[in-house]
Protein backbone atom coordinates (compact mmCIF):
# COMPACT_ATOMS: atom_id res chain seq x y z
CA UNK A 1 0.00 0.00 0.00
CA UNK A 2 0.83 3.19 -0.47
CA UNK A 3 -0.22 5.25 2.36
CA UNK A 4 1.09 8.77 3.41
CA UNK A 5 2.89 9.21 6.37
CA UNK A 6 -0.02 10.18 9.35
CA UNK A 7 -0.65 14.12 9.54
CA UNK A 8 1.60 14.71 13.31
CA UNK A 9 -0.51 16.80 16.05
CA UNK A 10 0.52 19.63 17.85
CA UNK A 11 3.33 22.73 17.33
CA UNK A 12 4.52 20.63 13.73
CA UNK A 13 0.76 20.28 12.30
CA UNK A 14 0.72 23.06 10.32
CA UNK A 15 3.77 22.53 8.66
CA UNK A 16 2.78 19.40 7.45
CA UNK A 17 -0.18 20.15 6.03
CA UNK A 18 1.45 22.84 4.51
CA UNK A 19 4.02 20.77 3.16
CA UNK A 20 0.94 18.33 2.60
CA UNK A 21 -0.31 21.07 -0.12
CA UNK A 22 2.45 21.97 -1.43
CA UNK A 23 3.40 18.24 -2.51
CA UNK A 24 0.05 18.00 -3.59
CA UNK A 25 -0.62 21.07 -5.50
CA UNK A 26 2.60 22.10 -6.66
CA UNK A 27 1.74 25.64 -4.82
CA UNK A 28 4.94 27.35 -3.23
CA UNK A 29 5.03 31.04 -1.92
CA UNK A 30 7.17 31.38 -5.33
CA UNK A 31 5.03 29.93 -7.53
CA UNK A 32 2.11 32.24 -5.75
CA UNK A 33 3.97 35.21 -6.26
CA UNK A 34 4.61 34.35 -10.12
CA UNK A 35 1.08 33.29 -10.59
CA UNK A 36 -0.15 37.03 -8.39
CA UNK A 37 2.03 39.06 -10.65
CA UNK A 38 0.41 37.81 -13.65
CA UNK A 39 -3.56 37.88 -12.41
CA UNK A 40 -2.73 41.44 -11.50
CA UNK A 41 -1.08 42.37 -14.94
CA UNK A 42 -4.23 41.10 -16.35
CA UNK A 43 -6.49 43.09 -13.56
CA UNK A 44 -4.57 46.35 -14.57
CA UNK A 45 -5.29 46.07 -17.97
CA UNK A 46 -8.95 45.13 -18.01
CA UNK A 47 -11.65 47.46 -18.75
CA UNK A 48 -13.92 46.61 -15.90
CA UNK A 49 -11.55 46.16 -12.98
CA UNK A 50 -8.44 48.32 -13.98
CA UNK A 51 -10.10 51.81 -12.93
CA UNK A 52 -10.56 50.09 -9.96
CA UNK A 53 -6.49 49.56 -9.54
CA UNK A 54 -5.73 52.49 -10.40
CA UNK A 55 -5.12 54.44 -7.42
CA UNK A 56 -2.53 52.08 -6.17
CA UNK A 57 0.32 53.42 -5.21
CA UNK A 58 2.93 51.13 -4.73
CA UNK A 59 2.28 47.84 -6.85
CA UNK A 60 5.07 46.14 -5.07
CA UNK A 61 3.84 46.55 -1.52
CA UNK A 62 0.22 45.37 -2.81
CA UNK A 63 1.93 42.10 -4.67
CA UNK A 64 3.93 41.27 -1.01
CA UNK A 65 0.83 41.91 1.03
CA UNK A 66 -1.21 39.88 -1.30
CA UNK A 67 1.54 37.22 -1.63
CA UNK A 68 1.44 36.99 2.47
CA UNK A 69 -2.51 36.76 2.36
CA UNK A 70 -2.59 33.56 -0.08
CA UNK A 71 0.28 32.37 1.26
CA UNK A 72 -1.78 32.43 4.98
CA UNK A 73 -4.66 31.14 3.06
CA UNK A 74 -4.01 28.69 0.49
CA UNK A 75 -0.81 27.22 2.28
CA UNK A 76 -1.82 27.86 6.05
CA UNK A 77 1.72 30.37 6.78
CA UNK A 78 -0.10 32.54 8.67
CA UNK A 79 1.87 35.86 8.99
CA UNK A 80 -1.27 37.93 7.07
CA UNK A 81 -2.89 40.69 9.46
CA UNK A 82 -4.51 42.83 7.30
CA UNK A 83 -8.44 43.45 6.87
CA UNK A 84 -9.44 42.56 3.18
CA UNK A 85 -13.18 44.17 3.66
CA UNK A 86 -11.98 47.69 5.01
CA UNK A 87 -9.43 47.43 2.19
CA UNK A 88 -12.51 47.33 -0.62
CA UNK A 89 -15.00 49.17 1.31
CA UNK A 90 -14.35 52.48 -0.97
CA UNK A 91 -14.14 50.97 -4.01
CA UNK A 92 -17.52 50.52 -4.53
CA UNK A 93 -17.43 47.11 -6.32
CA UNK A 94 -20.38 45.67 -7.96
CA UNK A 95 -20.97 42.00 -8.33
CA UNK A 96 -20.09 42.33 -12.06
CA UNK A 97 -16.88 43.25 -10.63
CA UNK A 98 -16.27 40.07 -8.58
CA UNK A 99 -17.76 37.74 -11.67
CA UNK A 100 -15.00 39.40 -13.51
CA UNK A 101 -12.33 38.99 -11.54
CA UNK A 102 -13.08 35.58 -10.49
CA UNK A 103 -13.10 34.62 -14.28
CA UNK A 104 -9.77 36.05 -14.80
CA UNK A 105 -8.53 34.85 -11.48
CA UNK A 106 -9.43 31.51 -12.97
CA UNK A 107 -7.83 31.62 -16.85
CA UNK A 108 -4.40 32.82 -15.02
CA UNK A 109 -4.62 30.20 -12.67
CA UNK A 110 -5.47 27.58 -15.57
CA UNK A 111 -2.74 28.84 -17.43
CA UNK A 112 -0.12 29.22 -14.82
CA UNK A 113 -0.17 26.69 -12.08
CA UNK A 114 -0.93 22.83 -12.17
CA UNK A 115 -4.24 21.65 -12.42
CA UNK A 116 -4.71 20.65 -8.66
CA UNK A 117 -2.39 24.52 -7.75
CA UNK A 118 -5.39 25.82 -9.76
CA UNK A 119 -8.36 23.78 -8.20
CA UNK A 120 -7.05 24.32 -4.94
CA UNK A 121 -6.52 28.82 -5.48
CA UNK A 122 -10.38 28.69 -6.73
CA UNK A 123 -11.84 27.08 -4.12
CA UNK A 124 -10.51 29.67 -1.55
CA UNK A 125 -10.80 32.54 -4.34
CA UNK A 126 -14.53 31.56 -4.62
CA UNK A 127 -15.09 31.48 -0.98
CA UNK A 128 -13.34 34.67 0.04
CA UNK A 129 -14.80 36.33 -2.96
CA UNK A 130 -18.68 35.38 -2.04
CA UNK A 131 -18.17 36.59 1.30
CA UNK A 132 -16.33 40.21 0.48
CA UNK A 133 -19.23 40.51 -2.27
CA UNK A 134 -21.78 39.60 0.78
CA UNK A 135 -20.25 42.53 3.21
CA UNK A 136 -19.67 44.70 0.42
CA UNK A 137 -22.08 45.00 -1.85
CA UNK A 138 -25.84 45.96 -0.49
CA UNK A 139 -28.69 43.23 -0.79
CA UNK A 140 -31.77 45.43 -2.75
CA UNK A 141 -34.59 45.70 -0.04
CA UNK A 142 -37.67 43.94 -0.67
CA UNK A 143 -40.46 46.72 -2.79
CA UNK A 144 -42.63 46.52 0.02
CA UNK A 145 -39.76 47.10 2.48
CA UNK A 146 -38.57 49.51 0.46
CA UNK A 147 -41.77 52.07 -0.04
CA UNK A 148 -41.83 51.53 3.83
CA UNK A 149 -38.54 52.81 3.93
CA UNK A 150 -39.35 55.84 2.28
CA UNK A 151 -42.55 56.75 3.96
CA UNK A 152 -45.31 55.50 1.56
CA UNK A 153 -47.89 52.74 2.46
CA UNK A 154 -46.66 49.20 1.88
C1 LIG B 1 -13.97 42.36 -7.16
C2 LIG B 1 -12.90 42.93 -7.65
C3 LIG B 1 -11.73 43.41 -6.79
C4 LIG B 1 -11.09 44.59 -6.95
C5 LIG B 1 -11.36 45.66 -8.02
C6 LIG B 1 -10.07 44.66 -5.92
C7 LIG B 1 -9.20 45.74 -5.75
C8 LIG B 1 -8.37 45.92 -4.66
C9 LIG B 1 -7.65 47.15 -4.33
C10 LIG B 1 -7.66 48.43 -5.18
C11 LIG B 1 -7.00 46.94 -3.18
C12 LIG B 1 -6.13 47.95 -2.39
C13 LIG B 1 -4.69 47.82 -2.84
C14 LIG B 1 -3.78 48.91 -2.27
O1 LIG B 1 -4.16 50.07 -2.26
O2 LIG B 1 -2.66 48.56 -1.85
C15 LIG B 1 -7.27 45.58 -2.76
C16 LIG B 1 -6.76 44.97 -1.63
C17 LIG B 1 -6.89 43.63 -1.35
N1 LIG B 1 -7.58 42.70 -2.10
FE1 LIG B 1 -8.83 43.10 -3.62
N2 LIG B 1 -10.10 43.53 -5.15
C18 LIG B 1 -11.12 42.72 -5.65
C19 LIG B 1 -11.44 41.46 -5.17
C20 LIG B 1 -10.69 40.74 -4.27
C21 LIG B 1 -10.91 39.37 -3.91
C22 LIG B 1 -12.03 38.48 -4.48
C23 LIG B 1 -9.94 39.02 -3.01
C24 LIG B 1 -9.67 37.71 -2.30
C25 LIG B 1 -10.04 36.53 -2.78
C26 LIG B 1 -9.12 40.21 -2.78
C27 LIG B 1 -8.05 40.29 -1.90
C28 LIG B 1 -7.47 41.47 -1.48
C29 LIG B 1 -6.67 41.63 -0.28
C30 LIG B 1 -6.29 40.52 0.70
C31 LIG B 1 -6.32 42.98 -0.18
C32 LIG B 1 -5.61 43.69 0.95
C33 LIG B 1 -4.14 43.67 0.86
C34 LIG B 1 -3.58 44.37 2.08
O3 LIG B 1 -3.77 43.87 3.21
O4 LIG B 1 -2.96 45.44 1.88
N3 LIG B 1 -9.60 41.22 -3.57
N4 LIG B 1 -8.11 44.98 -3.69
Amino acid sequence: MNASPPIPEGPDRRAALAREIEARTGLDDAVIERFLRAFYGAARADALLGPAFANVADWERHIAAITRFWGSVALMRGGYHGQPMQAHAHLALTPAHFARWLDLFERVARAELTEEGAAHMLDRARRIARSLEMGLVPLPLPAATRRMAQGSPA
